[in-house]
């Protein structure tokens, strides 16, 4: 018999990556002050989103998802989430009309605060301080005051998540997606390159599609897909306090809903089956992702997939694999295969940053962007090795031209990290990385059909 489930009953659990709150009492009025606080996203959107997942682990979709590795306060700016939407616009134009496939976007975005570190503490200099754990929690700063766990940044980082989604909502409904502006979507350090020009031919036979289709009578007035896209968010479900504090019942079906974002995802680091993070998300009906590391073997998976998708709902649970380049070849597989035997519906995603990460020569943390590269063609030529469908991305990016990941097109080198290394946390793909990069996912998912149809028509002939 499974045990009873409240908000609550994570907090009997063991609490991985917890910060250590100096002040109780202050920590209980800023959760008290969230429960009074409207929610930030409907019920009704995370069902559409787990309905929609639904259609990607029936192998009709792809999900991109992307966005900072952290949010920060400092970097609250219009323009900042204006041009994150943009390249994601773009990344998703790419694959929609570049592999004929439905994308459902969601955003790294509008609440991703908090982080998971390796290590509680950091010694700089002799001296040892908590761990920058996201500004949801502490400040980034290396003193004894930004570092101590301060509840009020809980009260901040949901402000900006409002104001942020609100943005994007606006830009999703409000005309910024409308097709018909496919090339100004081009960002202007991006235009000129020859990745920009990749994207300009394809914005143009879109264009000309659209010129087609609005012959035909298909117009922005009578085909609202073309003037709007329906845009996601998530984060990790990492700081549990401010999770709970968000999570309410839905007045139309009397469910639970954590109500920060549409989907929370558990960290490869707080996937523990027995631990108060996995206690947490099997309660909320939300669509919910699980990152997988190297480390987890089949039966962890097998555990947890009975733990956290019981009723086997499709699009409930996404399978984020997060391997590594020089292991997804050889961990994936027995994954994939012990999840079909069991006749799990998931989502497959493919995380090519997180296993990824080196130190430079010169003390900056990176990802070679080849590296990020092979890995997702590894994820895709497992797939297709299986039969089963690559049905995602999950990727750090930015619209900023930042230096954070080194090669590329720009092929950016050691040196050049230290021009505009910006991230508060885990190095970015920059624009140009990003839309490489979804060049690449729109030739695996192109591969993926040609294989599949293959495989129907040997089928038809035999
Ligand atoms: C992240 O997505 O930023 C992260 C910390 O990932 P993981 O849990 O896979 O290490
Ligand atoms: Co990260």
């Amino acid at each position: 018999m499974t045990a009873k489930w409240t908000p609550e009953t994570w907090r009997a659990k063991p609490v991985e990556q917890a910060p250590a709150y100096p002040d109780r009492a202050k920590l209980a009025a800023a959760e008290a002050r969230l429960r009074a606080f409207p929610p930030l996203v409907f019920a009704g959107e995370a069902r559409r989103l787990t309905a929609t997942l639904g259609e990607v682990a029936e192998g009709r979709g792809f999900m991109l998802q992307g966005g900072d590795c952290a949010e920060s306060f400092a970097e609250f700016k219009a323009d900042n989430i204006r041009d994150t939407f943009r390249v994601l616009l773009q990344m998703a134009v790419v694959l929609t009309f570049g592999a004929a496939c439905p994308v459902v976007k969601v955003g790294r975005m509008a609440g991703q605060f908090a982080k998971p570190r390796s290590a509680a503490t950091e010694t700089v200099g002799g001296k040892e301080l908590p761990s920058y754990r996201g500004d949801n929690i502490n400040g980034i700063e290396f003193t004894e005051a930004a570092r101590a766990p301060d509840p009020e940044r809980m009260i901040q980082a949901y402000n900006q998540s409002a104001a942020t989604l609100n943005l994007l909502r606006a830009f999703a409904q409000g005309g910024f997606a409308d097709l018909h502006k496919v090339h100004r979507w081009n960002l202007d350090f991006v235009a000129d390159s020859p990745l920009g020009e990749r994207y300009e031919e394809l914005a143009d036979r879109l264009s000309e599609t659209l010129d087609f289709m609005a012959a035909c009578g298909l117009t922005a007035a009578t085909t609202p897909q073309i003037r709007e896209t329906e845009f996601f968010t998530s984060h990790e479900a990492l700081l549990l306090p401010y999770e709970q504090a968000l999570t309410r019942i839905d007045s139309l079906t009397g469910r639970w809903y954590d109500c920060s974002a549409h989907l929370l995802w558990i960290g490869d680091r707080t996937r523990d089956a027995g631990g108060a993070h996995v206690e947490f998300l099997r309660g909320v009906e939300n669509p919910i992702g699980l990152k997988c590391g190297p480390t987890i073997e089949p039966d962890d998976l097998l555990r947890l997939i009975d733990v956290l998708n019981p009723q086997n709902v499709p699009g409930r649970l996404t399978l984020i694999a997060r391997m590594g380049h020089d292991k997804v070849e050889a961990k994936l597989p027995p994954l994939i295969r012990a999840v079909r035997r069991a006749g799990a519906k998931v989502v497959w995603s493919c995380d090519p940053m997180h296993g990824n990460t080196v130190k430079s020569s010169n003390g900056y943390k990176t990802r070679p962007f080849d590296r990020i590269l092979a890995e997702v063609r590894g994820f895709f030529a497992v797939h297709r090795a299986e039969g089963t469908h690559a049905g995602g991305v999950h990727v750090e990016m930015t619209g900023q031209d930042v230096t954070e990941c080194i090669g590329g097109a720009q092929a950016i080198t050691e040196q050049a990290l230290a021009d505009r290394y910006h991230t508060h946390c885990d190095p970015r793909l920059n624009a140009h990385q990003a839309l490489e990069l979804a060049f690449l996912v729109a030739e695996g998912l192109k591969h993926e059909r040609q294989a599949g149809n293959g495989r129907r028509a040997a089928a038809v002939a035999s």
